[in-house]
């Protein structure tokens, strides 16, 4: 008997802990946007490019994790005559990116959400490469160094509607596409042809002039791997947040 009341003692301390969990107010950087005021977009616009540096550096509260530097996956480029991987991939400088443009269609049937952004990206990582890029040969390992400048990355996303694990509707980005455009990119790989200084010199040089072709290789993979954080993030905050806390004044569905 003691046993049991002690049990159900615990299980409504721990009620009540969500209950106040759910009561917390944001963070003092996220507002709440009114969906029926006319500048509810420019309102959205104006509360990501707020919280963005904060969401790059991780909030716990949300479960978003840190985003600046992220992770990447191995990339590995084998054809054409060349082997060529990175592994230990880290992308440097999502906090920094600008909100260029901000589009949100929200209460018809096709609601979407269209988000553009820009600004300068850089990896680190270990490289290794064995083959020729273009008509030179490349060879080596060791520390890689690449910077992306004004790299503009431009998601457009269906906006759903899902029943969170606390049973409440939340938005969801599905199926997002992008497109994307990088101005100019630089390389630094350390150690070619085991250190040979004018090997490496000649190589690097025709690397950083012939950037866009080496690029098209390895951007479409590095891309597709920001888009897939930027949604991730953005979706881990939208399990969190019920849709009436997120917008005021917008009809839930479900
Ligand atoms: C939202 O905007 C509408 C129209 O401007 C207004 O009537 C309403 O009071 C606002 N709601 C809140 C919570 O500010
Ligand atoms: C995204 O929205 C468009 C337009 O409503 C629709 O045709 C498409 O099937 C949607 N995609 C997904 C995965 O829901
Ligand atoms: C749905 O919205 C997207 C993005 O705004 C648009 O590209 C698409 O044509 C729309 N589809 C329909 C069926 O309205
Ligand atoms: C990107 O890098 C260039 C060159 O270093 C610099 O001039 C520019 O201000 C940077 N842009 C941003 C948004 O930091
Ligand atoms: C991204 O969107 C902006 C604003 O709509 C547009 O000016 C730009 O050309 C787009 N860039 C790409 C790579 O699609
Ligand atoms: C860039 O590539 C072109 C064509 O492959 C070549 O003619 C040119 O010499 C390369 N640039 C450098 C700096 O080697």
């Amino acid at each position: 008997m003691e046993y049991l009341l002690a049990l159900v003692l615990l299980v409504s301390m721990c009620y009540a802990k969500v209950e106040v969990e759910e009561e917390s107010f944001f963070p003092e950087y996220i507002h709440p946007c009114n969906f029926t005021d006319d500048d509810f977009e420019k309102c959205v616009k104006e509360q990501i490019e707020e919280s963005l540096p904060y969401f790059a550096k991780g909030i716990p509260e949300y479960s978003v994790p840190s985003i600046d530097p992220v992770d990447l996956n191995d990339i590995v480029i084998d054809g054409n005559g060349l082997k060529l991987k990175f592994s230990d991939t880290k992308m440097h400088g999502l906090a920094g990116l600008k909100l260029t443009d901000l589009k949100i269609q929200l209460g018809g049937d096709n609601e979407s959400f269209t988000l553009s952004l820009k600004g300068n990206l850089s990896l680190t990582a270990q490289y290794n490469a064995d083959g020729r890029i273009l008509i030179l040969p490349i060879k080596g390992e060791g520390d890689a160094f690449i910077n992306c400048y004004n790299i503009e990355v431009n998601i457009s996303s269906n906006l759903t509607h899902v029943k969170g694990k606390d049973d409440k509707e939340h938005l969801k980005l599905l199926a997002p596409k992008y497109k994307y455009d990088i101005e100019s990119t630089t390389f630094d790989l350390k150690n070619l042809f085991n250190g040979n200084k004018k090997l490496a010199e000649t190589t690097l040089q025709f690397a950083n002039e012939n950037w866009s072709q080496l690029m098209d290789d390895l951007a479409p993979p590095v891309v597709k791997q920001i888009v897939k954080t930027i949604v991730k993030t953005i979706n881990k905050f939208l399990s969190k947040v019920t849709i009436p806390r997120i917008i005021i004044g917008y009809k839930e569905r479900l």
